[in-house]
This record gives C-alpha cells, sequence and structure tokens, in this order.
C-alpha cells in the first residue's frame, strides 16, 4: 500500500473521522483525509476537539482490518508513530494511555481510532497542536493543552511533518499486520510515562486507584491496588497522583 497515494485535502470539515466514515465504503485501503480546520472536531468519548488552523488534523481509512477489537492496540501504536515522527524534531515526548500525546506534562495531541461497520473499516484519526499558539487556545485547554510551536519555539513545516507520520505509521502498520505485537507492545511501554505511576482511572461509573503496572495484549491497562488486587481498565480517563 502506498500511502501517500490517496489523500484527500480539505480546507474545511466538520471532522475528518466523520468524512472518513462515510466515505469508507467507497475509499481505498489507506485512504488519508486532511482538513486544514475542523468545525467539530471529535476527541474521545464525544468531547469537542478544539481544530484550528494550524494544527495537523486528519484520519486514516484501514479497510484490512476485519475485527474491531483491534482498536485500542491500534490507538496505541498510532501514538508510537506519531511520537517517532515528533522525536524527529527533538521534541521530548510521551504516551499517555490511552491516547494522549503528552509534552511537558500538557497534551499535545490525540488519537480516536472508531469502527465504521457498514464498509468494515478502522478509521483513525490524529490530531496534533502544532503551530497553533497556545494562547489562542479557549480557556478550558489553557492549562492542559500546549502546541509543538510552543514547545519548539519555532514553526514546523507541516506537511513534511505529516509525511514523516505516515512513514512511521506505514512500518508500525506493517508490524502490526505482521503480528509483531509484542514488540510494538515494548515501544508503546518505552515511550509511556504512565508504568510504575499511582494513578486515578475514571471509566463510566467506577473509580479505580492503583498503581498501572502494565498493558496487557489487548490494549488494557493493569492496575495494582493498595490490597493487592489487579484490575484490568479497557477505558478511562487517568490522572497522575503525584
Ligand atoms: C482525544 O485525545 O480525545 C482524541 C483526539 C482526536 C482528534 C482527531 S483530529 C482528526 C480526527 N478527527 C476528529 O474529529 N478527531 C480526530
Amino acid at each position: 500500500m502506498n500511502w501517500s497515494e490517496n489523500v484527500i485535502r480539505l480546507d474545511e470539515v466538520d471532522s475528518t473521522n466523520e468524512y472518513a466514515k462515510r466515505i469508507a465504503d467507497r475509499s481505498e485501503d489507506g485512504t488519508i483525509i486532511i482538513a486544514e480546520t475542523q468545525t467539530q472536531g471529535k476527541g474521545r468519548l464525544n468531547r469537542y476537539w478544539y481544530s484550528p488552523r494550524g494544527g495537523i488534523w486528519m484520519s486514516i481509512i484501514l479497510k484490512s482490518i476485519r475485527e474491531s477489537p483491534y482498536a485500542q492496540l491500534l490507538t496505541l501504536f498510532t501514538g508510537v508513530a506519531v511520537i517517532q515522527a515528533l522525536k524527529s524534531l527533538g521534541l521530548q515526548v510521551s504516551l499517555k494511555w490511552p491516547n494522549d500525546i503528552i509534552a511537558n506534562n500538557k497534551k499535545l495531541g490525540g488519537i480516536l481510532t472508531e469502527w465504521e461497520p457498514t464498509s468494515g473499516s478502522v478509521i483513525i484519526g490524529i490530531g496534533l497542536n502544532l503551530n497553533i499558539d497556545p494562547q489562542t487556545f479557549p480557556p478550558e485547554l489553557q492549562h492542559t493543552a500546549t502546541s509543538v510551536l510552543h514547545e519548539l519555539k519555532s514553526e514546523i513545516d507541516k506537511d513534511g511533518l505529516v509525511n514523516t507520520i505516515l512513514k512511521e505509521f506505514q512500518t508500525v502498520y506493517a508490524k502490526f499486520e505482521n503480528g509483531q505485537i509484542e514488540e510494538l507492545l515494548l515501544a508503546w511501554k518505552h515511550n509511556s510515562n504512565i508504568l510504575g505511576r499511582d494513578v486515578v482511572v475514571e471509566t463510566v461509573g467506577q473509580q479505580y486507584q492503583g498503581r498501572a503496572i502494565d498493558v496487557d495484549q489487548d490494549g488494557s491497562l493493569i492496575l495494582k491496588e493498595k490490597s493487592g488486587k489487579e484490575q484490568k481498565i479497557v477505558a478511562g480517563d487517568v490522572k497522575f497522583l503525584e
């Protein structure tokens, strides 16, 4: 598959993930959708995702995956690809389970993987605050988010970075298709800032507290509670305790 062949460039769109879902059944495997800005960018749990001009807002349509249980792993592994690309800029970045790209303890970007059942596609959405001045962020993001521009104090060539991300993703995805899950999980763990730390995880209707000790074969977080009991958490929001 040549990842740069089927690229749809849009100026404005509601959400590249939603657009990808709409065109998935008539699109080729590996089609990429990139927009300059999104009017209804979506984060995890249907949260609003601020997507002004200057950021990277893109989605990848994968049609060769036959089952959805892989969605969580693909989220983690896409994070690995994005982080490799960012490291090549000299940026210090880490991954926070399940889908955050972190720099300086603030959110630089995120991954949103969705399953489109009609066409049987997985849609991987990547959002990255690139050439955006954090002073223009809405108030609720001021203390929690950052941008590459802010961290590196210089503008980055967007197309160049998109290409690097896609190249890294291609490498990661080839390994994924090849069943090299252990190797990819190891790469995720290596780049993660969560393992070994005391956290609170909020899931729908429940809260768990303990030490994050591992991420298992399906991408779930394993938490060790004070009592010694281990909890396997499929989805949730993580807060660090220290
Ligand atoms: C998160 O951290 O909650 C995930 C954010 C994912 C944002 C990206 S931007 C491109 C794609 N289109 C969307 O509407 N969302 C994803």
